[in-house]
């Protein structure tokens, strides 16, 4: 069901910190940044050769991601996300299957125009899964 993996994210505090190290240091092509009220974040993405790295910040005053910083001072790998061609069934199958979609359910517009669903790391080996529709 899982295709590729389209990116892993890494949330950090200071986001022009990490672009330096991904840019300067590491050399990578690195986009502008993208602010997402609607999730919380800002994100800047690092385009690999084989994936994407999703540069994550916290944006206003209850940004999901302000819990992990408090726990992740220095910044830490957030969540993987996995391609799939049909969100809503993947979402129906893992469902079906016991694992909880975060959230209302339904597919929101991720980073990347398309549909989005985050899985509850409880029940994926204890890491984050995003989903997106590719
Ligand atoms: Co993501």
């Amino acid at each position: 069901m899982i295709g590729r993996l389209n990116h892993v994210a890494i949330a950090v505090s200071d986001l022009d910190a990490a672009v330096r190290t991904y840019r300067d240091t590491l050399g990578a092509r690195v986009s502008a940044p993208l602010r997402l009220p609607e999730h919380g974040v800002v994100t800047i993405f690092v385009e690999l050769p084989n994936t994407k790295i999703e540069l994550l910040a916290p944006l206003g005053e209850d940004s999901p991601i302000a819990k992990f910083l408090a726990r992740n001072p220095d910044g830490g790998i957030h969540h993987l996300c996995y391609e799939v061609d049909d969100i809503l069934a993947a979402r129906d199958r893992l469902k079906a299957d016991g694992a909880r979609v975060l959230g209302n359910g339904e597919p929101r517009i991720g980073a990347h125009g398309k549909p989005v669903l985050f899985l509850h790391p409880k029940d994926l080996c204890g890491t984050l899964v995003e989903l997106e529709e590719a």
